[in-house]
């Protein structure tokens, strides 16, 4: 059996172990827990890229450790963007508030309308997410400004595309800064699950805001030059 060193961020402290080659990095993380007895903290439940809870950085990157086969050399680091608990946890609260505060449930009231094939298809392609919270970590909009993060325009799209659900999406969505998106698409880039969520929930749903009289002034002035 062959042998590789991964470094691990251990608040702070890099921290090198070595491991067998082949396996996962969550595995890794099992191992140097057994064998080297290090008791290091990382969060992981499914360990089949389902759950999305063990993202964390590697190499640079956020990606599922359960997914993600270790390499010579490679660092694991808490997922960026977040501030950590201990080891590669980080604190998640903030996300799950705000999540909650977008009444991420279907709101209906009244005869509910039959879904139709293209509903179904318009908000297939934006609910596979996992929560593992890459796209957050990436996204610079979030970083600099007052934008929520890709995942919660995604969530809002979601809703937003169901004919069964009244509460004003766009509207929400337009004043959680929709607009500060940059469409950069480095939530594209890092998503497990690969949902365009610029495709398929940010520019959709500027679309149906701007229809419902949710946009910016300079919007019409660009309508106008053209
Ligand atoms: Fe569930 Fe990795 S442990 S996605």
């Amino acid at each position: 059996m062959g042998w590789v060193t991964i470094r691990v961020n251990r608040n702070g402290v890099l921290r090198s172990y070595s491991v067998p080659e082949g396996i996962t990095v969550l595995e890794a993380l099992e191992y140097i827990d057994s064998n080297y007895g290090e008791g290091i903290l990382y969060r992981a439940s499914c360990r089949a890229g389902q759950c999305g809870s063990c993202a964390m950085t590697i190499n640079g990157k956020p990606r599922l450790a359960c997914k993600t086969k270790v390499e010579d050399g490679m660092v694991v680091e808490p997922l960026e963007g977040f501030n950590v608990v201990e080891d590669l946890v980080v604190d998640r609260t903030p996300y799950y508030k705000k999540i909650q505060g977008l009444r991420n449930y279907l709101h209906h009231e009244g005869d509910i309308p039959k879904i139709t094939p293209e509903d179904m298809r318009e908000f297939k392609g934006v609910r596979n997410c996992i929560d593992c919270l890459c796209c957050l970590s990436q996204c610079p909009a979030r970083k600099f400004s007052q934008y929520p993060g890709p995942t919660f325009m995604r969530q809002l799209a979601r809703f937003a595309f169901d004919p069964r659900d009244r509460e004003d999406r766009e509207r929400i969505a337009y004043f959680e800064n929709l607009h500060n998106c940059t469409t950069c698409a480095k939530c594209v880039e890092v998503c497990p699950k690969e949902i365009d969520i610029v495709h398929r929930a940010i520019e959709r749903l500027r679309e149906l805001a701007f229809e419902k009289g949710y946009y910016l002034k300079n919007h019409l002035v660009v309508r106008e030059n053209i």
